[in-house]
C-alpha cells in the first residue's frame, strides 16, 4: 500500500511517499519533499496569506513529481492521496486540498482527508513504531500549542491548548522584536545557547483555572505565552532607555533569548509531565516545529529519564511541517475506512 501525502496548510508545499508493509514493520518512508517559502516571507517578517498561497500553486505539480521521482513510484502505483484540510490558511490549504482531490479522481483512487494536528503526531509513530500508549503528545508549533491523551495509537482527545499565542509564534514574536529575523525559533534557539538563563526574571505563567471563554469544555492543562512575550518587550524598552536609545549589546540578546527559551521549555515541559501523571501516560510525545529546539529536546530526555517515562520526539526532518505525517495519519484514516467525499472543502479552523 503506497500512499501519497500532501500538505500546503502554511507556507510549506509538501509532498511525500509512504508505504504500509503490514504488521511487523508497519510504515516506510520512501520520500519526504519539502518547498519552504521562508525565503518569500522573511523580508515581511512573517507569512504573508496571499503570497503563500501563489506560491503553493507555482510549486505543487514540481514537488509532487519529485516526491514520486525519490520514491521511484509512477502515478499508477499510488494506493491513495492524503492531503491536510485544516487547519490553516485558507488559500493555501485550496491548493493542496484541490489538487489531490483532482488526481485522486483522475487516478481513481481514495482521498483521506487529514488535520493537520493529527499528522504532527502521528510523525511519532512513523518513526517510533513501539511507543507505549496511554501516551500524552504534546503539539508545539508556530500555529499550535496543544496538548492531547492518546489512549491508543490514533485516537486524539484534546487535554488543553494555548488561549493566546503559540510557543513557536512567541519565539517568532520575540525574535522580531529583537530585531533577529524570521523565523525567530531557530535564531533564537542558536543564541540562546550562548546565553545565560538566569540572567533576566522574566514570569511563568502557569494556568490552573478552566477557560472560561471555552463553555464547552474544562481543559486542565492550558498555556499561555502572551504575559511572556509581553515581560520580554517591557525589558527591551527599559533596557534601551537606560542605553540611550540605543540597540542592546550582544551578550544582553543571548542572555534574554536564554532566559526567555528556559521559561518556555520549562512551562511546556511542566504542563506534559503533570499531564502524563494525571493520566497514567505510559509514554510522552512531543512534536511540530518548536520539538526542534535543542533545550526542549535536551529537558524532555533529562526529565523523562528522571521520571522514567520513555520519551520520543520526530528527527528534526520530521518537526516542521511535512507531508510524511500527513501520509501517515492519512493511512490510519484509511484503514479505518474513513474516506474524503468528493465535495471535501478546505477548513481553515477544524477541531480535533
Ligand atoms: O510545525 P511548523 O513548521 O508550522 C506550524 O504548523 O506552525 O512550526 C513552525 C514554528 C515556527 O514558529 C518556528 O519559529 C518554530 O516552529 N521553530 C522553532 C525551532 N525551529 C522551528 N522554535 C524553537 N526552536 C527551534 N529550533
Ligand atoms: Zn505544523
Amino acid at each position: 500500500m503506497l500512499i501519497l501525502g500532501i500538505e500546503t496548510s502554511c507556507d510549506e508545499t509538501a509532498a511525500a511517499v509512504v508505504e504500509e508493509l503490514g504488521p511487523a514493520e508497519p510504515w516506510c518512508l520512501r520520500s519526504n519533499v519539502v518547498a519552504s517559502q521562508i525565503d518569500i516571507h522573511r523580508e515581511w517578517g512573517g507569512v504573508v496569506p496571499e503570497l503563500a498561497s501563489r506560491q503553493h500553486v507555482r510549486d505543487i505539480c514540481g514537488v509532487v513529481e519529485r516526491a514520486l521521482a525519490d520514491a521511484h513510484t509512477p502515478w499508477a502505483n499510488v494506493d491513495a492521496l492524503a492531503v491536510t484540510q485544516g487547519p490553516g490558511l485558507v488559500g493555501s490549504l485550496l491548493v493542496g486540498v484541490s489538487f489531490a482531490k483532482a488526481a485522486a479522481w483522475a487516478l481513481g483512487k481514495p482521498l483521506v482527508a487529514v488535520h493537520h494536528l493529527a499528522g504532527h503526531i502521528e510523525s511519532l509513530w512513523l518513526e517510533h513504531r513501539d511507543i507505549p500508549t496511554p501516551t500524552v503528545v504534546l503539539v508545539v508549533s508556530g500555529g499550535h500549542t496543544s496538548l492531547y491523551h492518546v489512549p491508543v495509537a490514533g485516537e486524539y482527545r484534546l487535554l488543553g491548548r494555548t488561549r493566546d499565542d503559540a510557543a513557536g509564534e512567541a519565539y517568532d514574536k520575540v525574535a522580531k522584536l529583537l530585531g533577529l529575523g524570521y523565523p525567530g525559533g531557530p535564531i533564537i534557539d542558536g543564541l540562546a545557547a550562548t546565553g545565560r538563563d538566569d540572567a533576566i526574571d522574566l514570569p511563568i505563567t502557569r494556568l490552573t483555572h478552566p477557560d472560561r471563554n471555552a463553555p464547552a469544555r474544562e481543559y486542565r492543562f492550558d498555556f499561555s505565552f502572551s504575559g511572556l512575550k509581553t515581560a520580554v518587550l517591557r525589558h527591551v524598552r527599559q533596557r534601551q532607555a537606560a542605553l540611550g536609545g540605543e540597540v542592546l549589546p550582544p551578550h544582553e540578546i543571548a542572555d534574554l533569548c536564554a532566559s526567555f527559551q528556559a521559561r518556555v521549555v520549562d512551562v511546556l515541559l511542566h504542563r506534559v509531565f503533570a499531564a502524563a501523571r494525571w493520566h497514567g501516560a505510559r509514554a510522552i510525545g512531543v512534536a511540530g516545529g518548536v520539538s526542534a529546539n535543542a533545550r526542549l529536546r535536551r529537558d524532555l530526555q533529562s526529565r523523562g529519564a528522571a521520571r522514567e517515562v520513555p520519551v520520543f520526539v520526530p528527527s528534526l526532518a520530521l518537526t516542521t511541517d511535512n507531508a510524511a505525517m500527513i501520509a501517515a495519519a492519512g493511512l490510519r484514516k484509511l484503514a479505518r475506512g474513513e474516506l474524503a467525499a468528493a465535495d471535501l472543502n478546505a477548513a481553515a479552523s477544524l477541531a480535533l
